[in-house]
């Protein structure tokens, strides 16, 4: 798929792995929008790089998707790309009732419900794009969970499945559907409202950007960055001992 000359929404894109992109695509030579709840953290995005449009959008809320959709129909005609990056993390300890679930937020929502229905609204548009696609942020953790966060792993194995499915039924159209797996990233994912703690520890956000681009180039569709390969071949070989030696603690 071209790398230049697209229009490309990225939900969640003021920040992390989501900003990696959308400055890796305004690079290229694309146009992109990115969306999320903190206006502030979508001003510095615009700071930085200074060619996006933003949008304040909670993509877990139905007339915000809505009226993103609406948006994006009336302003940007030419939109041929989906990132749906937006997501949370939560860690869940269910021998203590699980209680971290009640903290704001729900992953279900976020990071499976709300890229769903995004893809169902946008789909159709899409397909009337010459060329166009959908890109679903996953995880190496869809592939082998870590057991601390069995809702976050369960959720991005549903979206790994969901992909699988959605690019089986778009093969003949003008969407391509492609699957980004990151490895551990270092950004603010799982932190929450007055942290002091350093972010997430792993890669740079451009370690993931650089793989999308490269990988989309060559159409190649799922996309699995840095040590997020090891997980996911290790899913196939060895899920057992793959599960055992990410769950050592
Ligand atoms: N970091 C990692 O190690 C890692 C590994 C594998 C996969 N991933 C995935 O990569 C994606 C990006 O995460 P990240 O690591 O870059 O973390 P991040 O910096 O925290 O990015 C998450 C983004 O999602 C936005 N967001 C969250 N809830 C939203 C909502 N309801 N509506 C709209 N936007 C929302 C946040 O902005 P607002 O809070 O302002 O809305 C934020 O910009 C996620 O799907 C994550 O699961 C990350």
């Amino acid at each position: 798929m071209n790398v230049k000359g697209n229009t490309v929404l990225i939900t969640g894109g003021a920040t992390g792995i989501g900003l990696a992109l959308a400055e890796a695509f305004a690079n290229a030579g694309n146009k992109v929008i990115v969306c999320g709840r903190r206006e502030n953290r979508l001003t510095e995005a615009k700071k930085k790089i200074p060619a996006l449009y933003t949008r304040k959008c909670d993509v877990t809320n139905e007339a915000d998707r809505k009226s993103l959709f609406d948006w994006i129909k009336q302003d940007f005609k030419d939109l041929n790309i989906l990132v749906n990056n937006a997501g949370i993390q939560k860690m869940a300890d269910f021998t203590t009732g699980a209680k971290e679930l009640d903290k704001p937020g729900d992953e279900i929502t976020t990071n499976l419900s709300a890229p769903i229905r995004l893809t169902a609204l946008f789909t159709p548009f899409l397909m009337k794009q010459k060329s166009a696609a959908v890109f679903n942020i996953s995880s190496g953790l869809g592939f082998v969970p870590i057991a601390m966060m069995p809702v976050y792993c369960a959720t991005k194995a549903g979206l790994h499945s969901f992909t699988v499915s959605l690019r089986h039924q778009l093969r003949d159209t003008t969407v391509k559907v492609f699957e980004i797996i990151p490895p551990a990233v270092e950004t603010e994912l799982g932190r929450e409202e007055g942290d002091t703690e350093p972010g997430y520890p792993g890669v740079k956000p451009v370690v993931v950007s650089d793989a999308v681009m490269k990988a989309m180039a060559a159409d190649q569709y799922e996309i699995p960055a840095g040590d997020a390969k090891g997980l996911v071949e290790g899913s196939c070989r060895d899920f057992q001992g793959t599960f055992e030696n990410l769950n050592r603690w």
